[in-house]
């Protein structure tokens, strides 16, 4: 479902911040009704999510998300969502909706209350006020630089759902718990954390799995390493639920690029990618999206 169909109005028109938008000029066609795209992974839709971290938080960030509404616009088999920092939330969300486009547009964190003293947070319906639909939750700088933690990563969790948010909950290990073989249990107490929730709305969150050692350093984890913990995490949600693992989308993050993702995504349980560094550029993005819709095309995801 694209966010446009979602809401009946331009959730961004709502926003007081609301950049002015410029006029649409180039509409991106809008997925025919009658055109079902392919299905993923036992029909799970790829997911490619572009998270921009600290950059791109004014009119560059307009300008990032209406090139990736290009190269999204024909690739209806692949879903994709963009993070801008809160600052240009608003105005991104009012840019993909002039041009008719399907991309969806991510908070990179929110906060549990809805309003209150809270000084310098944002809530889930201030987040979907803004235009957003989705969030990104615990990611693991926001587990190391900010002190984030499961209990807290739960509660944000619950408050997003409530507030009608789709939710990418990020789990992964350091460098120092993998090399002590710590790996597979720390990723268990991360999703144990979040389970009970993801099993009450069975197939509305992602999870990304995102060793802390990959991101932003160019070091990848290899396609087979990356699919064994995929497995792993899709075993605890079918030790939950059959439903929710066969439902729950298991995204992979840490130097994703061009040039590896196509090994990474053809993993069974691969089910997309989170995107740091290379989503700040549009072209290699694109060329990420691109794989995703081909291994679609060619059934290599079925
Ligand atoms: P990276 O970041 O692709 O730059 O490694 C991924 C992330 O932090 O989500």
């Amino acid at each position: 479902m694209s966010s446009n169909e979602e809401n009946d109005t331009n959730p961004a028109e709502e926003a007081t911040t609301a950049a002015p938008s410029s006029e649409s000029t180039e509409a991106a066609p809008a997925t025919p009704e009658d055109t079902v795209p392919a299905a993923g992974k036992a029909g799970r839709r790829p997911l490619i999510a572009g998270n921009w971290k600290l950059n791109a938080g004014g009119a560059d960030g307009c300008d990032l998300a209406i090139a990736i509404a290009r190269s999204a616009a024909d690739r209806e088999e692949v879903e994709v969502v963009v993070a801008p920092p809160f600052t240009a939330i608003a105005a991104v969300a009012n840019e993909l909706y002039n041009k008719k486009s399907d991309v969806g547009v991510a908070g990179q964190n929110v906060y549990f209350e809805e309003s209150g003293a809270f000084t310098g947070e944002i809530s889930p319906s201030m987040l979907r006020t803004a235009g957003a639909n989705w969030v990104i939750l615990g990611h693991s700088e926001r587990r190391q630089l900010f002190g984030e933690t499961d209990e807290l990563v739960a509660k944000k969790l619950v408050a997003a759902n409530a507030g009608g948010l789709k939710c990418i909950v990020c789990v992964g290990e350091t460098l120092d718990q993998r090399e002590a073989g710590q790996t597979l249990d720390v990723i268990r107490t991360q999703v144990s954390a979040v389970l009970p929730e993801l099993a009450r709305s069975v197939g509305d969150s992602v999870i990304a799995y995102e060793p802390v050692w990959a991101i932003g350093t160019g070091k990848v984890a290899s396609p087979e390493d990356a699919q064994e913990v995929h497995a792993a995490i899709r075993q605890l949600l079918a030790d939950a639920d059959a439903e929710l693992a066969d439902q729950t989308r298991v995204l992979y993050g840490g130097s994703v690029k061009a040039n590896n993702a196509e090994g990474l995504l053809s993993q069974p349980d691969i089910d997309g990618a989170l995107v740091g560094g290379a989503s700040l550029e549009a072209e290699g993005f694109g060329k990420i999206i691109d794989i995703a819709a081909k291994l679609v095309r060619q059934g290599k995801n079925s």
